[in-house]
């Protein structure tokens, strides 16, 4: 693209959406939010105000129709998602859509051809993959350094109440996914991000604590076992049930060490497996931006999703291919699918999945 600023045009304000547009207004010199988007009128306007008093509206149509408009960033509830990104690509507008990418696997597919079709980039907002740290380890994945890859855990805990999703779509798995498509859609992403392609996932879930909630989640916990094609097993253990609001850590091990990163972007690295104290290396990392060779000493930024974000323009601007495009969205949502298969019949999946798909 022939420009050395990008114009965006934000699909709602609120919740994450209000995040998002602080990212967009720190990076002043690659972007601008040029219109905002929302369907609540008085969000609308309050977005606008905080990028800067931007035209706004409540129509989509409107926003996609605006020749100051090169990008849309979706962050709409999932339910949304789908036609909101095929509407983009129609529009000839490049896009950065929140996850999940969409709730079921066919929408995914015609969202894909879609963009595909115009010739537009979709980037799916994954953030991990933006964190130094979280970069620093997949370095160690593909060159061997600690051995090769043999288990890896996570966990991804939130409590449902916190999320605050302003009309209580969390709760209904045809407008949210459930907890394994909304909130756990980040391990279905991050696992084969590090570990590459599955064979296999059988998982058990359950609604144990929202029992008494009208719609009920299928899967306010569960658990996952997986079998990648290198060989190597995973469990995910996530749920939306957890007293406090939001928790969680990704234990990787090796054939020769071992890591553990936190939520923030800190990092222990083990190296030596069979000794008993094998050397620890305590590595610090708060932010989302900065340079892979010096962890250390990455400057914090405030606003987690701006890495992600920045990289969403110098992709567009620049020509690049997003490192969460949307076929890794496809793929996180089809992993996530096997598990809700796996859960509904008790029975192992193998991907890929067959048609027709499942869907809520
Ligand atoms: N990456 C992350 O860490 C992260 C964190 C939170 C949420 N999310 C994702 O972001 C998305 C939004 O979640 P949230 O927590 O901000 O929800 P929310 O309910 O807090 O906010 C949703 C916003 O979308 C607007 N909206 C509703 N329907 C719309 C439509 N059809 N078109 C345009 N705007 C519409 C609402 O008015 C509101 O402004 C979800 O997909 C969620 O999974 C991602």
């Amino acid at each position: 693209m022939a420009k050395d600023r990008l114009r965006v045009g934000m699909v709602c304000g609120a919740g994450i959406g209000a995040n998002h547009v602080s990212c967009w207004m720190s990076l002043e010199k690659q972007a601008k939010i040029t219109a905002v988007m929302d369907v609540d009128q008085e969000l609308a306007k309050n977005t606008a105000h905080m990028a800067g008093d931007v035209p706004w509206t409540t129509s989509l149509d409107e926003l996609l129709a605006r020749d100051d408009v090169d990008a849309v960033d979706i962050c709409s509830p999932p339910f949304a998602h789908a036609d909101q990104v095929v509407a983009a690509a129609k529009a000839g507008k490049h896009v950065l859509c929140e996850k999940p990418f969409t709730i079921n696997l066919d929408d995914a597919d015609r969202a894909l051809a879609a963009c595909k079709q115009a010739g537009v980039k979709l980037m799916i907002a994954f953030p991990r993959p933006h964190s130094a740290a979280v970069r620093r380890v997949k370095e160690m994945v593909e060159t061997g350094e600690l051995g090769k890859p043999i288990r890896i855990y996570s966990s991804h805990h939130m409590r449902g109440e916190w999320l605050r999703k302003r009309t209580g779509w969390f709760w209904d798995p045809k407008k949210s996914g459930g907890t394994a498509i909304e909130g756990v859609i980040h391990d279905f992403h991050f696992l084969p991000w590090l570990f590459g392609p599955v064979e296999r996932i059988y998982a058990e879930a359950g609604t144990f604590i929202y029992t008494d909630r009208e719609p009920t989640l299928p899967d306010d916990q569960l658990v996952v076992l997986w079998r990648f094609k290198n060989g190597a097993i995973g469990i995910i253990d996530g749920g939306a049930n957890q007293p406090s609001n939001y928790g969680g850590h990704t234990s990787i091990f090796f054939t020769e060490g071992g890591v553990r990163l936190e939520r923030g972007g800190e990092m222990r690295i083990h190296r030596g497996m069979k000794a008993y104290h094998p050397a620890v290396e305590e590595v610090h990392h708060f932010g989302r931006m900065g340079d892979d060779t010096d962890l250390i000493t990455s400057a914090y930024h405030p606003s987690g999703h701006v890495g992600e974000i920045a990289h969403f323009a110098d992709c567009v601007l620049n020509d690049k291919p997003p490192l969460t495009p949307g076929e890794e969205g496809r793929y996180a949502l089809e992993c996530a699918w096997a598990a809700i298969l796996s859960f509904r019949t008790h029975q192992p999946v193998t991907l890929p999945l067959k048609k027709p798909y499942p869907s809520y």
